[in-house]
Protein backbone atom coordinates (compact mmCIF):
# COMPACT_ATOMS: atom_id res chain seq x y z
CA UNK A 1 0.00 0.00 0.00
CA UNK A 2 1.77 3.26 -1.03
CA UNK A 3 0.68 6.73 0.24
CA UNK A 4 1.72 9.43 -1.61
CA UNK A 5 2.28 13.11 -0.47
CA UNK A 6 2.90 15.55 -3.20
CA UNK A 7 4.32 19.01 -2.60
CA UNK A 8 0.88 21.26 -2.79
CA UNK A 9 1.19 23.31 -5.90
CA UNK A 10 -1.61 25.89 -5.45
CA UNK A 11 -0.26 29.47 -5.20
CA UNK A 12 0.69 30.63 -1.55
CA UNK A 13 0.33 27.12 -0.36
CA UNK A 14 2.93 26.54 2.28
CA UNK A 15 1.36 23.55 3.80
CA UNK A 16 2.23 20.21 3.90
CA UNK A 17 0.05 17.12 4.21
CA UNK A 18 1.75 15.04 6.49
CA UNK A 19 4.62 15.39 9.52
CA UNK A 20 7.68 13.29 9.78
CA UNK A 21 5.94 12.15 12.81
CA UNK A 22 3.23 11.03 11.05
CA UNK A 23 5.14 9.20 8.31
CA UNK A 24 6.26 7.16 10.97
CA UNK A 25 3.23 6.46 11.92
CA UNK A 26 2.12 5.27 8.23
CA UNK A 27 5.16 3.20 7.88
CA UNK A 28 4.16 1.44 11.71
CA UNK A 29 1.25 0.25 9.82
CA UNK A 30 3.35 -1.15 7.31
CA UNK A 31 2.47 1.47 4.40
CA UNK A 32 5.31 2.40 1.93
CA UNK A 33 5.12 6.29 1.73
CA UNK A 34 6.35 8.20 -0.92
CA UNK A 35 6.97 12.10 0.07
CA UNK A 36 7.34 14.45 -2.77
CA UNK A 37 11.16 16.28 -2.80
CA UNK A 38 10.96 19.80 -1.62
CA UNK A 39 7.41 18.77 0.04
CA UNK A 40 8.12 20.32 2.98
CA UNK A 41 9.73 23.39 1.92
CA UNK A 42 7.42 26.03 3.83
CA UNK A 43 8.00 24.48 6.95
CA UNK A 44 11.22 23.10 8.49
CA UNK A 45 10.33 19.85 7.72
CA UNK A 46 13.41 18.50 5.43
CA UNK A 47 13.66 15.80 2.97
CA UNK A 48 16.30 14.54 5.23
CA UNK A 49 13.81 14.54 8.25
CA UNK A 50 11.04 12.18 6.11
CA UNK A 51 13.62 10.20 5.15
CA UNK A 52 14.62 9.72 8.37
CA UNK A 53 11.33 8.95 9.19
CA UNK A 54 10.95 6.13 7.06
CA UNK A 55 9.41 7.71 3.37
CA UNK A 56 11.35 7.44 -0.08
CA UNK A 57 11.60 11.12 -1.32
CA UNK A 58 9.82 10.92 -4.88
CA UNK A 59 12.03 13.11 -7.61
CA UNK A 60 8.72 15.08 -8.80
CA UNK A 61 5.21 14.80 -8.95
CA UNK A 62 5.05 12.32 -11.80
CA UNK A 63 7.26 9.84 -9.54
CA UNK A 64 5.02 10.73 -6.34
CA UNK A 65 1.55 9.65 -7.88
CA UNK A 66 3.09 6.73 -9.42
CA UNK A 67 1.41 3.31 -8.29
CA UNK A 68 -0.11 5.68 -5.26
CA UNK A 69 -3.04 3.81 -3.66
CA UNK A 70 -3.84 6.48 -1.04
CA UNK A 71 -3.39 10.66 -1.77
CA UNK A 72 -2.69 12.77 1.30
CA UNK A 73 -2.99 16.43 0.38
CA UNK A 74 -3.77 19.78 1.74
CA UNK A 75 -5.74 21.12 -1.16
CA UNK A 76 -7.87 19.97 -4.22
CA UNK A 77 -5.70 18.27 -7.12
CA UNK A 78 -5.31 21.03 -9.51
CA UNK A 79 -6.42 19.87 -13.39
CA UNK A 80 -2.25 18.70 -13.90
CA UNK A 81 -2.72 16.44 -10.95
CA UNK A 82 -6.53 15.26 -11.89
CA UNK A 83 -4.30 13.36 -14.93
CA UNK A 84 -2.18 11.22 -12.83
CA UNK A 85 -4.32 9.80 -10.67
CA UNK A 86 -5.16 6.53 -11.63
CA UNK A 87 -8.82 4.89 -10.73
CA UNK A 88 -9.41 3.45 -7.01
CA UNK A 89 -6.80 5.52 -5.75
CA UNK A 90 -8.25 6.90 -2.58
CA UNK A 91 -7.60 10.78 -2.05
CA UNK A 92 -7.56 12.46 1.71
CA UNK A 93 -7.75 16.36 1.47
CA UNK A 94 -9.73 19.83 1.61
CA UNK A 95 -11.30 19.44 -1.01
CA UNK A 96 -13.85 22.74 -0.87
CA UNK A 97 -16.36 20.22 -1.95
CA UNK A 98 -19.63 22.49 -1.52
CA UNK A 99 -18.48 25.41 -3.01
CA UNK A 100 -16.67 23.72 -6.11
CA UNK A 101 -19.96 21.11 -7.72
CA UNK A 102 -17.39 20.99 -11.08
CA UNK A 103 -14.16 20.27 -9.54
CA UNK A 104 -15.87 17.20 -8.08
CA UNK A 105 -17.61 15.89 -11.24
CA UNK A 106 -14.25 16.12 -12.37
CA UNK A 107 -12.55 14.33 -9.61
CA UNK A 108 -15.16 11.62 -9.94
CA UNK A 109 -14.26 11.17 -13.55
CA UNK A 110 -11.19 9.94 -12.44
CA UNK A 111 -12.48 6.95 -10.87
CA UNK A 112 -10.99 8.74 -7.54
CA UNK A 113 -12.47 7.72 -4.41
CA UNK A 114 -12.40 10.60 -2.83
CA UNK A 115 -12.96 11.71 1.14
CA UNK A 116 -13.82 15.64 1.43
CA UNK A 117 -12.29 16.50 5.29
CA UNK A 118 -13.89 19.65 5.03
CA UNK A 119 -17.14 17.62 5.97
CA UNK A 120 -15.73 15.67 8.84
CA UNK A 121 -19.40 15.88 10.89
CA UNK A 122 -19.31 17.86 13.99
CA UNK A 123 -19.59 14.85 16.39
CA UNK A 124 -16.82 14.58 19.95
CA UNK A 125 -15.81 10.92 18.17
CA UNK A 126 -14.74 13.04 15.04
CA UNK A 127 -13.01 15.84 17.03
CA UNK A 128 -9.59 14.23 16.35
CA UNK A 129 -10.44 14.57 13.00
CA UNK A 130 -11.52 17.94 12.14
CA UNK A 131 -9.67 19.74 9.75
CA UNK A 132 -11.43 22.80 10.15
CA UNK A 133 -11.67 22.94 13.75
CA UNK A 134 -7.32 22.63 13.89
CA UNK A 135 -6.71 25.09 10.58
CA UNK A 136 -9.20 27.64 12.07
CA UNK A 137 -7.79 27.36 15.68
CA UNK A 138 -4.76 28.94 14.33
CA UNK A 139 -6.50 31.38 12.18
CA UNK A 140 -8.03 32.92 15.11
CA UNK A 141 -4.71 33.40 17.05
CA UNK A 142 -3.04 34.19 13.71
CA UNK A 143 -6.09 37.23 12.94
CA UNK A 144 -4.88 38.98 16.65
CA UNK A 145 -1.47 39.00 15.83
CA UNK A 146 -2.19 40.39 12.38
CA UNK A 147 -3.98 43.22 13.70
CA UNK A 148 -1.37 43.72 16.78
CA UNK A 149 1.20 44.21 14.24
CA UNK A 150 -0.96 46.72 11.58
CA UNK A 151 -2.30 48.66 14.90
CA UNK A 152 0.11 51.53 15.75
CA UNK A 153 -1.06 51.07 19.66
CA UNK A 154 -0.59 48.46 21.93
CA UNK A 155 -2.76 46.18 23.15
CA UNK A 156 -2.44 45.80 27.20
CA UNK A 157 -3.28 48.51 29.45
CA UNK A 158 0.14 50.24 29.76
CA UNK A 159 1.41 52.35 33.16
CA UNK A 160 4.91 53.80 32.77
CA UNK A 161 6.36 57.13 33.82
CA UNK A 162 5.50 59.02 31.04
CA UNK A 163 1.65 58.65 31.30
CA UNK A 164 -1.01 55.72 31.09
CA UNK A 165 -1.82 54.36 27.64
CA UNK A 166 -5.27 52.46 27.96
CA UNK A 167 -6.16 49.02 27.03
CA UNK A 168 -7.14 48.26 23.14
CA UNK A 169 -10.61 47.53 22.69
CA UNK A 170 -10.99 44.27 20.75
CA UNK A 171 -14.36 42.84 18.58
CA UNK A 172 -14.57 39.76 18.06
CA UNK A 173 -17.80 38.68 15.12
CA UNK A 174 -18.54 35.02 14.79
CA UNK A 175 -17.55 32.93 17.68
CA UNK A 176 -16.97 29.70 16.49
CA UNK A 177 -13.53 27.70 16.84
CA UNK A 178 -11.56 30.94 14.98
CA UNK A 179 -13.48 32.95 17.26
CA UNK A 180 -12.90 31.09 20.34
CA UNK A 181 -9.00 31.48 20.18
CA UNK A 182 -9.41 35.14 19.05
CA UNK A 183 -10.97 36.01 22.23
CA UNK A 184 -8.08 34.03 24.22
CA UNK A 185 -5.66 35.56 22.51
CA UNK A 186 -6.54 39.29 22.29
CA UNK A 187 -7.65 38.24 26.23
CA UNK A 188 -3.87 37.04 26.79
CA UNK A 189 -2.59 40.13 25.14
CA UNK A 190 -4.77 42.16 27.47
CA UNK A 191 -7.29 43.38 25.44
CA UNK A 192 -10.83 44.56 26.33
CA UNK A 193 -12.94 41.79 24.65
CA UNK A 194 -16.25 42.13 23.69
CA UNK A 195 -18.18 39.68 20.83
CA UNK A 196 -20.83 38.39 18.93
CA UNK A 197 -22.54 35.63 17.26
CA UNK A 198 -25.88 34.39 15.88
CA UNK A 199 -25.87 31.09 17.81
CA UNK A 200 -27.05 32.10 21.22
CA UNK A 201 -24.53 28.87 23.46
CA UNK A 202 -21.66 30.79 22.45
CA UNK A 203 -22.78 33.60 24.64
CA UNK A 204 -21.58 31.36 27.59
CA UNK A 205 -18.46 30.59 26.30
CA UNK A 206 -17.17 34.31 25.27
CA UNK A 207 -17.93 34.82 29.24
CA UNK A 208 -15.94 31.72 30.23
CA UNK A 209 -12.95 33.45 28.41
CA UNK A 210 -13.47 36.48 30.32
CA UNK A 211 -14.54 38.78 27.12
CA UNK A 212 -18.83 40.47 26.76
CA UNK A 213 -20.94 39.26 24.85
CA UNK A 214 -22.86 41.59 22.48
CA UNK A 215 -26.57 40.38 21.93
CA UNK A 216 -28.62 41.07 18.98
CA UNK A 217 -31.88 39.20 19.85
CA UNK A 218 -32.07 36.47 21.98
CA UNK A 219 -35.51 35.02 20.15
CA UNK A 220 -34.48 35.50 16.41
CA UNK A 221 -31.11 33.49 17.97
CA UNK A 222 -33.08 30.36 19.17
CA UNK A 223 -32.82 28.76 16.21
CA UNK A 224 -30.32 29.49 14.97
CA UNK A 225 -27.96 26.04 15.23
CA UNK A 226 -28.49 23.53 12.88
CA UNK A 227 -28.29 19.90 14.20
CA UNK A 228 -24.71 19.59 13.05
CA UNK A 229 -23.53 22.35 14.92
CA UNK A 230 -22.81 25.21 12.38
CA UNK A 231 -25.22 28.89 11.75
CA UNK A 232 -28.33 29.13 10.26
CA UNK A 233 -28.29 31.83 7.31
CA UNK A 234 -30.82 34.54 9.33
CA UNK A 235 -33.58 36.39 7.88
CA UNK A 236 -33.11 39.76 6.60
CA UNK A 237 -34.82 41.18 9.43
CA UNK A 238 -31.97 40.10 12.08
CA UNK A 239 -29.26 41.35 9.82
CA UNK A 240 -30.98 45.00 10.15
CA UNK A 241 -31.17 44.44 13.79
CA UNK A 242 -27.58 43.44 13.98
CA UNK A 243 -26.49 46.37 11.90
CA UNK A 244 -28.20 48.76 14.50
CA UNK A 245 -26.45 47.38 17.14
CA UNK A 246 -23.09 46.35 15.76
CA UNK A 247 -22.89 49.83 14.51
CA UNK A 248 -23.37 51.61 17.79
CA UNK A 249 -20.99 49.21 19.38
CA UNK A 250 -17.74 49.60 16.58
CA UNK A 251 -17.66 53.61 16.76
CA UNK A 252 -15.82 52.57 20.27
CA UNK A 253 -13.31 49.56 18.91
CA UNK A 254 -9.92 49.39 18.24
CA UNK A 255 -9.67 46.31 16.63
CA UNK A 256 -12.24 44.20 15.01
CA UNK A 257 -12.11 40.43 14.16
CA UNK A 258 -14.60 38.61 12.18
CA UNK A 259 -15.19 34.90 11.28
CA UNK A 260 -18.58 34.70 10.47
CA UNK A 261 -19.18 31.83 7.99
CA UNK A 262 -22.35 29.83 6.77
CA UNK A 263 -21.25 25.87 5.07
CA UNK A 264 -21.88 26.30 1.46
CA UNK A 265 -23.20 29.74 1.15
CA UNK A 266 -21.59 33.19 1.20
CA UNK A 267 -20.45 35.30 4.46
CA UNK A 268 -22.66 37.39 5.72
CA UNK A 269 -21.63 40.82 5.49
CA UNK A 270 -21.84 42.12 8.87
CA UNK A 271 -19.43 45.27 8.26
CA UNK A 272 -20.77 47.56 5.46
CA UNK A 273 -19.15 50.51 3.81
CA UNK A 274 -21.23 53.10 6.04
CA UNK A 275 -20.20 51.20 9.28
CA UNK A 276 -16.33 50.72 8.16
CA UNK A 277 -17.00 54.71 7.81
CA UNK A 278 -17.83 55.89 11.82
CA UNK A 279 -14.56 53.69 13.21
CA UNK A 280 -12.02 55.47 14.72
CA UNK A 281 -9.06 56.54 12.39
CA UNK A 282 -6.04 53.78 12.95
CA UNK A 283 -8.77 50.66 13.93
CA UNK A 284 -8.09 47.43 12.36
CA UNK A 285 -10.18 44.94 11.00
CA UNK A 286 -9.03 41.29 10.11
CA UNK A 287 -11.74 39.47 7.78
CA UNK A 288 -11.30 35.95 8.24
CA UNK A 289 -14.19 35.00 6.41
CA UNK A 290 -12.62 36.94 3.10
CA UNK A 291 -12.27 33.42 0.40
CA UNK A 292 -15.91 32.81 1.20
CA UNK A 293 -16.87 36.49 -0.21
CA UNK A 294 -15.74 38.22 3.43
CA UNK A 295 -17.74 39.62 6.37
CA UNK A 296 -16.75 42.99 5.50
CA UNK A 297 -17.73 44.95 1.50
CA UNK A 298 -14.47 46.13 1.32
CA UNK A 299 -12.20 43.82 2.19
CA UNK A 300 -9.92 42.73 -0.88
CA UNK A 301 -8.42 38.98 -1.04
CA UNK A 302 -4.71 39.07 0.18
CA UNK A 303 -4.17 42.52 0.53
CA UNK A 304 -4.15 44.71 3.51
CA UNK A 305 -6.33 48.31 2.57
CA UNK A 306 -6.56 51.81 4.10
CA UNK A 307 -10.16 53.29 3.93
CA UNK A 308 -10.41 57.11 3.50
CA UNK A 309 -10.94 57.84 7.18
CA UNK A 310 -7.91 55.66 8.09
CA UNK A 311 -9.15 51.88 8.88
CA UNK A 312 -7.00 49.33 8.07
CA UNK A 313 -8.91 46.18 6.52
CA UNK A 314 -6.50 43.01 6.63
CA UNK A 315 -7.86 40.60 4.15
CA UNK A 316 -4.64 37.78 3.87
CA UNK A 317 -6.60 34.44 2.38
CA UNK A 318 -5.47 31.02 3.74
CA UNK A 319 -4.30 32.01 6.90
CA UNK A 320 -3.58 28.91 8.37
CA UNK A 321 -1.19 28.56 6.00
CA UNK A 322 0.90 31.78 7.45
CA UNK A 323 1.78 29.49 10.53
CA UNK A 324 2.13 26.05 7.87
CA UNK A 325 4.26 24.74 10.26
CA UNK A 326 1.69 23.76 13.30
CA UNK A 327 -0.38 23.62 10.74
CA UNK A 328 0.49 20.64 9.08
CA UNK A 329 1.24 19.22 12.02
CA UNK A 330 -1.98 19.28 12.80
CA UNK A 331 -3.68 19.04 9.46
CA UNK A 332 -1.29 15.28 9.28
CA UNK A 333 -3.26 14.10 12.60
CA UNK A 334 -6.37 15.05 11.59
CA UNK A 335 -5.68 12.50 8.81
CA UNK A 336 -3.53 10.47 10.87
CA UNK A 337 -7.03 10.29 13.55
CA UNK A 338 -9.29 9.89 9.90
CA UNK A 339 -7.81 6.54 8.36
CA UNK A 340 -6.36 4.88 11.55
CA UNK A 341 -9.96 2.75 12.54
CA UNK A 342 -10.26 1.85 9.11
CA UNK A 343 -6.64 -0.06 8.56
CA UNK A 344 -6.64 -3.70 8.71
CA UNK A 345 -3.29 -4.66 10.17
CA UNK A 346 -3.38 -7.91 9.03
CA UNK A 347 -3.51 -7.27 5.24
CA UNK A 348 -1.71 -3.68 5.80
CA UNK A 349 -4.68 -1.98 3.63
CA UNK A 350 -7.84 -0.38 4.15
CA UNK A 351 -11.14 -2.30 5.42
CA UNK A 352 -13.43 0.99 4.95
CA UNK A 353 -16.72 0.83 7.10
CA UNK A 354 -18.94 2.40 4.82
CA UNK A 355 -21.88 2.56 7.52
CA UNK A 356 -19.21 4.95 10.05
CA UNK A 357 -20.21 8.32 9.79
CA UNK A 358 -17.11 9.80 9.49
CA UNK A 359 -16.71 7.87 6.24
CA UNK A 360 -19.77 8.66 4.61
CA UNK A 361 -19.92 12.28 6.06
CA UNK A 362 -16.87 13.31 4.15
CA UNK A 363 -17.27 10.15 1.10
CA UNK A 364 -17.51 12.67 -2.33
CA UNK A 365 -16.71 10.56 -4.72
CA UNK A 366 -16.77 6.57 -6.19
CA UNK A 367 -16.77 4.41 -8.60
CA UNK A 368 -16.71 7.43 -10.97
CA UNK A 369 -19.71 8.85 -9.30
CA UNK A 370 -20.22 12.25 -7.27
CA UNK A 371 -22.25 10.35 -4.26
CA UNK A 372 -22.39 12.78 -1.35
CA UNK A 373 -26.19 13.29 -0.66
CA UNK A 374 -25.42 17.45 -0.18
CA UNK A 375 -23.70 17.33 -3.64
CA UNK A 376 -25.45 15.31 -5.28
CA UNK A 377 -28.61 17.73 -4.47
CA UNK A 378 -26.28 20.31 -6.15
CA UNK A 379 -25.79 18.68 -8.94
CA UNK A 380 -29.57 16.79 -10.03
CA UNK A 381 -31.92 18.71 -9.95
CA UNK A 382 -30.68 22.06 -10.71
CA UNK A 383 -27.35 21.28 -13.08
CA UNK A 384 -27.93 25.47 -13.35
CA UNK A 385 -27.42 25.70 -9.50
CA UNK A 386 -23.84 27.27 -8.92
CA UNK A 387 -21.99 28.37 -5.71
CA UNK A 388 -22.71 31.31 -4.95
CA UNK A 389 -19.20 31.58 -3.32
CA UNK A 390 -17.30 34.01 -5.94
CA UNK A 391 -14.79 31.66 -7.51
CA UNK A 392 -11.38 34.16 -6.37
CA UNK A 393 -12.40 34.14 -2.79
CA UNK A 394 -13.32 29.96 -2.55
CA UNK A 395 -12.25 29.34 0.97
CA UNK A 396 -8.71 27.45 1.18
CA UNK A 397 -7.89 23.90 3.10
P1 LIG B 1 -17.99 28.44 11.26
O1 LIG B 1 -16.57 28.60 10.85
O2 LIG B 1 -18.92 27.77 10.30
O3 LIG B 1 -18.59 29.89 11.60
C1 LIG B 1 -17.93 30.74 12.50
C2 LIG B 1 -18.94 31.38 13.41
O4 LIG B 1 -19.69 32.37 12.72
C3 LIG B 1 -19.97 30.41 14.00
O5 LIG B 1 -19.90 30.46 15.41
C4 LIG B 1 -21.30 30.94 13.48
O6 LIG B 1 -22.36 30.75 14.40
C5 LIG B 1 -20.98 32.41 13.29
N1 LIG B 1 -21.92 33.15 12.40
C6 LIG B 1 -22.50 32.75 11.25
N2 LIG B 1 -23.29 33.73 10.77
C7 LIG B 1 -23.19 34.79 11.61
C8 LIG B 1 -23.76 36.09 11.65
N3 LIG B 1 -24.60 36.50 10.71
N4 LIG B 1 -23.43 36.90 12.68
C9 LIG B 1 -22.58 36.49 13.66
N5 LIG B 1 -22.02 35.28 13.67
C10 LIG B 1 -22.30 34.43 12.67
O7 LIG B 1 -18.09 27.69 12.66
P2 LIG B 1 -17.04 26.73 13.34
O8 LIG B 1 -15.91 27.48 13.89
O9 LIG B 1 -16.69 25.67 12.38
O10 LIG B 1 -17.82 26.11 14.59
C11 LIG B 1 -19.22 25.88 14.65
C12 LIG B 1 -19.53 25.02 15.88
O11 LIG B 1 -19.12 23.67 15.68
C13 LIG B 1 -18.81 25.49 17.15
O12 LIG B 1 -19.72 25.46 18.21
C14 LIG B 1 -17.76 24.46 17.40
O13 LIG B 1 -17.44 24.28 18.74
C15 LIG B 1 -18.43 23.21 16.85
N6 LIG B 1 -17.45 22.20 16.45
C16 LIG B 1 -17.68 20.91 16.81
C17 LIG B 1 -16.79 19.92 16.44
C18 LIG B 1 -17.06 18.50 16.81
O14 LIG B 1 -17.88 18.28 17.68
N7 LIG B 1 -16.44 17.54 16.18
C19 LIG B 1 -15.56 20.23 15.67
C20 LIG B 1 -15.43 21.62 15.34
C21 LIG B 1 -16.35 22.56 15.72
Amino acid sequence: MKIAVPKECRRGEARVAVSPEVVKKLIKFGFTVAVEKGAGIGTSFTDAAYKEAGAQIAPGAAATYRGADMVFKVAAPESGELATLKKGTILVAHLNALADIKGMQALAKTGVTAFAMEMMPRISRAQSMDILSSQSNLAGYKAVLDAASEFGRVLPMMMTAAGTVPPARVFIMGVGVAGLQAIATAKRLGAIVTATDVRLSTKEQVESLGGKFLEVDPEMEKDAQTESGYAREMPPEYFEKQKQVVAEHLKKQDIVITTALIPGRPAPILLTEGMVATMPAGSVIVDLAVEAGGNCSLTKLNQVTTTKNGVKIIGHGNVASRMAEDASVLYAKNLLNFITPHVDPDSKSFAFDWEDETISGTLVTKDGRVVHPRLVELVQPAKKHKSKIPAAKKANG
